[in-house]
């Protein structure tokens, strides 16, 4: 399908952990769900804190203190670069916990999952960003401020907003088999927008999106944005 987005303004990018393989994050499914042999269920979940708070801490510590070696990629900075023109109005949604979307210039990024330079206090519900590694004293009175499994996502009340300003929906490196961002693409549309996904393969989801482009985001993320947005990256 030949797109015509000459007129479009409003972009929402919905992203997932394939936007950041390319900057070496690694996912559990990389790794077959496992972390040091655990399932995902044993570091990822309200009751593994509560069974083993220094295991959790020891999981996230490592995945905070591993933000710092890594940058963002062509595809993180493409977004970003689009961000910083006046004639678009660009929103990320991302399921990523990482800062590689503020990191490639991006200001208005909604994490569904938690971010992972934040920490919330179990009793109070203080958020605070935090970028060191989380005490064993501290262990118990603050909590990685991510989204376990079994959780409510965050900004669930901002999302429909933003989609439904949108003129354009982009879906980037993620399966869409978790929902709720796998409805997003239908709610999207719902309201008649173009939606593109870009992805390393097909997805379950593919059928739903108007046009499919495959390969790696790094590279098809800027093409997409040099070639129908006409922005010189
Ligand atoms: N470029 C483009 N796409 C890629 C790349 C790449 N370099 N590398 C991987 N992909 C694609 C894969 O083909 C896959 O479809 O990214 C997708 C990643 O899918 P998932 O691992 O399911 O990640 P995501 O969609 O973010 O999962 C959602 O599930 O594991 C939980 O909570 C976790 O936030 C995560 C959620």
């Amino acid at each position: 399908m030949e797109l015509d987005l000459t007129k479009v303004k409003n972009i929402v990018f919905l992203t997932g952990a394939g936007v950041s393989q390319e900057s070496g994050i690694k996912t559990f499914r990389d790794q077959n769900g496992l972390w040091e042999n655990h399932s995902i269920e044993e570091v990822a979940t309200p009751e593994a804190y509560e069974r083993d708070p220094a295991l959790v801490h020891r999981f996230y510590n490592l995945r905070r203190a591993q933000l710092k070696e890594v940058d963002p990629n062509p595809a993180h900075k493409a977004i970003g670069h689009l961000s910083q023109y006046e004639n678009f109005n660009i929103s990320v949604i991302t399921q990523n916990v990482d800062d590689l979307h503020e990191r490639g210039g991006v200001t208005k990024v909604l994490h569904m999952h938690g971010e992972l330079r934040k920490i919330r206090h179990n009793h109070t519900g203080e958020i605070r960003y935090f970028e060191g590694q989380v005490e064993e004293s501290e262990f118990k009175i603050w909590r990685p401020d991510i989204v376990w499994f079994g959780e409510a996502i965050k900004c669930s009340e901002h999302i429909p907003e933003v989609i439904s300003q949108a003129d354009l929906y982009i879906a980037v490196g993620t399966s869409s088999q978790v929902y709720p961002a796998a409805g997003l693409v239908s709610m999207a549309s719902a309201q008649g927008i173009p939606t593109v996904e870009i992805n390393l393969e097909r997805t379950n989801m593919s059928s739903s999106y108007n046009t499919t482009l495959l390969g790696k985001a790094g590279e098809i993320v800027p093409e997409f944005i040099e070639k129908h947005l006409k922005v010189k990256l």
